[in-house]
């Protein structure tokens, strides 16, 4: 059941009022063949206004049930739908198609992700100009999908060719609720897949949007499956399918742990994009002025939540305090408030329960001895998630805040001797997202580049995200790398042709 009430309530003069509409007529339902639908056991969720604490709407709570007949619509596109043998061109043409929509409606999709997840309005507005970047990337591939030809014995010829893998099951968390589908569901239908998606509870708005752009793309039926509800009910369904052929995470490690044994149950293709506590690592010799911005923005940016978020600030000795003072009069300038405001650079944190669950850090540091220098509380606001923007100083390397993934604006500053201390303490991590250098010397940025055990190494910057690279894990940050040719890789398999020639 839909409260449009409390959307229109929501609605005010000098807000976006088109936007409002347009978050009003995105259906609730899932999105199962071409068609929207209730959850067949009749479920519905709320999702809520992390700014306001207030019910947004209301969300059909899909089950196994509703993804079992996800799996059967997406099977039949990919076996006998038009989708089974379009042409390449024609698939590239769908991918443009939706970039445009997605372009069309900026604005309003932007409003969409900032009232769902909390992120300030300018981050929305850059988190759909990406999504529709990565679009256009991979409608580029559909044509450029090639198989080989191999030598072999000279009374055969062997080629390959490059096949979807069919149905894939994708899996996304709320921190990017619409460039999440766009990473997952882009590269899987240049390759011809077809897909069952199921965005997080926290966040079903931007994909439900998405669903609704697929049809005005014209996307044949059962293409794009969007099933909302819960991670232990749908997810799990989703994950041990016995007729999905992939599945595709992005989220907590615990869960990815979850995810592979249950996709064990028919050895679905799997890859994990997990959790990271990434080093971010200064040298003496570095511009200070570009490394604090680089590093607040790398902390401190989607209120934190994010996955490759430099949260281990590493700090040469000699710099560590004019570093620390900078950072804190960066983190005490971040003007908190209502993420629709466009002067606003953090809004609140997206849940009650990853609201909660950073506050317990900001204890944990405090009493393991860390010194607050900015924050260290939640914000002024009387309502919303809101968490002030934290720097801990004095941290070392064995404190909980600087081993476990807080997914909050919460940044770590630790002291480093040399190049080998920094290497040593950077790299003494489970995970292995993404890590970062600053310094001026060509010669060790391309050492560390080596040596840092990461997924990216961004030199001179922080969380640069391009389609035409490369992104996920080393160790257990998970396996698989999405966006660039590698996502190709990800979403076909090799299937090796023999002819032998007739004399
Ligand atoms: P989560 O891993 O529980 O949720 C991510 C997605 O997985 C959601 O769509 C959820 O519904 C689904 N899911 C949950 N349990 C599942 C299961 N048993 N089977 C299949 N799907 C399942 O993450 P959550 O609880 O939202 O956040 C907890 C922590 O995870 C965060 O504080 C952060 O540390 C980390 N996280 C990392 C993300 C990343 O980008 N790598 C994104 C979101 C969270
Ligand atoms: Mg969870």
């Amino acid at each position: 059941m839909e409260t449009p009430a409390k959307i229109e309530g929501t609605a005010a003069p000098g807000r976006n009022n088109r936007a409002f509409e347009f978050l009003r007529d995105i259906p609730k339902q899932l999105l199962i063949a071409g068609k929207w639908a209730p959850a067949q056991a009749g479920g519905t969720f709320h999702t809520i206004n992390p700014a306001t604490e207030e019910v947004l709407t209301t969300v059909a709570e899909g089950d196994a049930r509703d993804v079992d007949a996800a799996v059967k619509a997406a099977r039949e596109a990919f076996e006998n739908g038009p989708w089974s043998h379009i042409t390449p061109h024609q698939r590239a043409k769908y991918l443009l198609k939706i970039a445009e929509l997605v372009q069309k409606h900026a604005d309003e999709l932007a409003h969409v992700i900032t009232l769902d997840n909390g992120k300030p309005i300018s981050e929305a507005r850059n988190e759909v100009a990406r999504t529709a970047e990565v679009f256009i990337y991979y409608a580029g591939w559909t044509t450029k999908i090639c198989g080989e030809t191999n030598p072999s014995d000279p009374s055969l010829f062997n080629y390959t060719l490059r096949e979807p893998l069919g149905v894939c099951g994708q899996i996304i968390p709320w921190n990017g609720p619409l460039s999440m589908v766009a990473w997952k569901v882009a590269p899987a239908l240049a390759c011809g897949n077809t897909v069952v998606l199921k965005p997080a509870e926290q966040t079903p708005l931007p994909a439900l949007a998405f669903g609704k752009l697929t049809l005005e793309a014209g996307l044949p039926a059962g293409v794009v499956n969007i099933i909302t509800g819960f991670g232990p009910t749908a997810g799990a369904a989703i994950a041990r399918h016995r007729d999905i052929d992939k599945v595709a995470f992005t989220g907590s490690t615990s869960v990815g742990r979850e995810i592979l044994q249950a996709a064990a149950s028919n050895l679905k293709r799997v890859s994990l994009e997990l959790g990271g506590k990434s080093p971010n690592i200064i040298f003496d010799d570095a511009n200070l002025e570009l490394a604090v911005a680089g590093s607040a923005m790398g902390i401190f940016r989607n209120q934190g939540q994010v996955c490759c978020a430099g949260s281990r600030i590493f700090i040469q000795q000699k710099i560590y305090d004019e570093f620390a003072e900078r950072l804190t009069q960066v983190a005490s300038g971040i003007t908190l408030g209502d993420p629709l405001q466009p002067g606003t650079t953090m809004g609140p944190l997206v849940s009650d329960e990853q609201y909660e669950r950073v506050l317990g850090y900001l204890n944990v540091g405090q009493q393991e001895g860390a010194c607050v220098r900015a924050g260290g509380e939640r914000g002024p606001q009387s309502r919303g998630y809101f968490v002030a923007p934290t720097v801990f100083a004095d941290v070392k390397s064995d404190m909980r805040i600087a081993r476990e993934e807080i997914f909050g604006p919460v940044a770590s500053l630790i002291p480093f001797r040399d190049e080998t201390d920094a290497v040593l303490q950077a790299n003494d991590t489970i995970y292995g997202l993404a890590a970062a250098v600053w310094t001026r010397n060509v010669n060790r940025a391309l050492a560390l580049a080596r040596r840092l055990r990461a997924g990216t190494v961004w030199i001179n910057c922080y969380g640069i995200l391009d389609p035409i690279s490369p992104f996920g894990g080393y160790k257990q940050s998970g396996f698989g790398r999405e966006l660039g040719k590698d996502s190709i890789e990800l979403y076909t398999q090799p299937k090796s042709v023999f002819i032998k020639f007739q004399k």
